[in-house]
């Protein structure tokens, strides 16, 4: 996390916002954490108003539980971010710019238009998008070839992973600008090099969700169960070593993984369903379920739980990574 320029509370370079949802949020503690003066900006004032107070309160709690990003005190931090019900007051001055609106094309299109009238020359303009592809929501732009995709992973502050989504249009130097300025702050970049629907961390999720979901409806295992497969089985390892790393270290590595086992993999794959249509009965059976086990008002305190072990998970892998004789 090497930083050419020294972080002060001064501030080291103007960062804007647009929309102040779960997402815009992370994104202004992220970079505060590294220094960046952050204005969000949002079309509703009670977001805004949310995320200040939100941003506040998680800053405080990060600090007393010892778990802050960053060299500055939450305070620092906290005076570095402001909010502005005016766009262009976000966007002007700003050498990068991150949209986080809803995941909706037309609504997507059309800030990035607005977006692209008041950016400086150089600014980098950035879509924290999900699944549609750059080329899409980029082609009716004047200066596409400054704008470019980095979909965080949920919760942004403790999930560092972001996939860069050039356009057919971005300019190289914007890729290199954006991987370094997310490398600085302490995320982790990897580039989706070919434009694909839900790019490749939500393909994989679902690939899960479908299984998982055709499991339970087959009747071959409860929810619970299902849940238990990730967390004391797949989950574990995937926390470390990735799925070829997996299979490498399952037998004598990975040419001798598949020649073991490489037919069975096809038979399996062969016996996947189609697409689970997310209606009917199993539909009520899975959503009533779950509803029991993590109940909808209980949800604000369940990701506090989620976050506390994620930060933990986090310190442990740090401090290995410190020690690699482990
Ligand atoms: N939630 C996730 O798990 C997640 C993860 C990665 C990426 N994303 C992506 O990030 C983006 C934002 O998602 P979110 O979960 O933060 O949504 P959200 O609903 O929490 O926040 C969206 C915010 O945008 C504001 N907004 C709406 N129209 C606007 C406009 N024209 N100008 C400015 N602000 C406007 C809303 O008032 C709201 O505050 C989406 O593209 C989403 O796919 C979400
Ligand atoms: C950045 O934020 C700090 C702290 O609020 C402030 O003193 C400084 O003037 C800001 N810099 C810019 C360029 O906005």
């Amino acid at each position: 996390m090497a930083s050419s320029q020294p972080a002060t509370s001064q501030g080291k370079g103007k960062i804007g916002i647009i929309g102040s949802g779960l997402i815009g949020r992370s994104w202004a503690m992220i970079f505060a954490s590294a220094g960046y003066n952050v204005t969000m900006f949002d079309i509703k004032e009670s977001q805004l108003t949310g995320a200040m107070a939100d941003i506040t309160n998680q800053l405080a709690e990060l600090q007393k539980s010892g778990t802050l990003r960053g060299a500055l005190t939450a305070e620092q931090q906290r005076a570095l971010i402001s909010v502005t019900s005016d766009m262009k007051e976000a966007v002007t001055g700003a050498f990068h710019v991150q949209e986080c609106v809803p995941e909706n094309e037309e609504l997507k299109k059309k800030v990035f238009s607005e977006m692209e009238q008041y950016a400086d020359d150089a600014a980098v303009l950035c879509s924290s998008v999900s699944y549609i592809e750059p080329s899409k929501l980029f082609a009716h732009l004047k200066r596409r070839s400054q704008f470019i995709a980095a979909h965080p992973t949920n919760p942004p502050y403790y999930c560092p992973l972001v996939e860069i989504i050039p356009s057919p249009w971005t300019e190289q130097s914007v890729v290199s600008r954006t991987r370094t300025l997310l490398e600085e702050v302490g995320q982790v970049p990897v580039t989706v090099k070919k434009e694909i629907y839900g790019f490749a961390l939500n393909r994989m999720q679902i690939a899960i969700v479908n299984e998982a979901w055709r499991l339970v409806a087959d009747g071959v295992m409860s929810p619970e169960d299902v849940d238990k497969v990730f967390t004391a089985g797949l989950g574990m390892r995937y926390a470390f070593c990735g799925p070829f790393e997996v299979i490498h270290l399952n037998a004598e590595g990975i040419a001798s993984y598949l020649e073991r086992y490489g037919s069975t993999i096809q038979r399996v794959s062969s016996t996947f369903g189609p697409p689970p249509a997310f209606t009917g009965p199993v539909y009520d059976a899975i959503v009533q379920d779950n509803d029991a086990h993590y109940p909808l008002d209980k949800l604000q305190e369940m990701r506090g739980w989620r976050d506390a072990r994620l930060v933990a998970l986090a310190k442990l892998k740090k401090d290995m990574e410190d020690n690699k004789a482990l």
